[in-house]
């Protein structure tokens, strides 16, 4: 049997090498737990704004993007808060971005992406559009405002 190159034996080592990296950083992203937006398929498109409250302290928001405006526009909801963000389009594409929270989704016609977001510190927190989307887009804003309960 010919003896194998030198630059041939080189070769599959690096391959060998990256491959098992590769496979390793899957694994490794896979059992990190990491909290990534969720897309829901089509149709389940909801067309109407709406915050739900599951009980004290968890809330679902439906927001809707259209131009040049988010709806709800404001939300209230009390320190502690976990709020489920469900996030969809009536025209064109969208952003939906909450510095403060890290959140940074696309709100896309006929589709739902989804994240989960804590609020434990009262504030207001700015929620603006990040995807161009025409004449009006500095304008597309909206607030999540985080109260401390008045009964507490
Ligand atoms: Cu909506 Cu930019």
């Amino acid at each position: 049997m010919p003896e194998m190159d030198p630059s041939e034996k080189k070769v599959l080592v690096t391959t060998g090498i990256v491959l098992m990296l590769f496979i390793f950083s899957v694994l490794y992203a896979r059992n990190r737990n990491n909290d990534l937006p969720e897309c829901i398929p089509y149709n389940k498109t909801y067309t109407e704004p709406k915050i739900s409250k599951i009980d004290d302290s968890t809330y679902q928001v439906f927001a809707v993007a259209k131009m040049w405006q988010f709806e709800p526009s404001k939300i209230y909801i009390p320190v502690g808060s976990e709020v489920d963000f469900y996030v969809t389009s009536m025209d064109v594409v969208h952003g939906f971005n909450i510095p403060e929270k890290n959140v940074n989704l696309m709100a896309v016609y006929g589709n739902i992406n989804k994240t989960t977001v804590k609020f434990e510190k009262a504030g207001v927190y700015k929620i603006t559009c990040h995807e161009y989307c025409g004449i009006g887009h500095q304008s597309m804003q909206a607030e999540v405002i985080v109260n401390i309960p008045l009964n507490k």
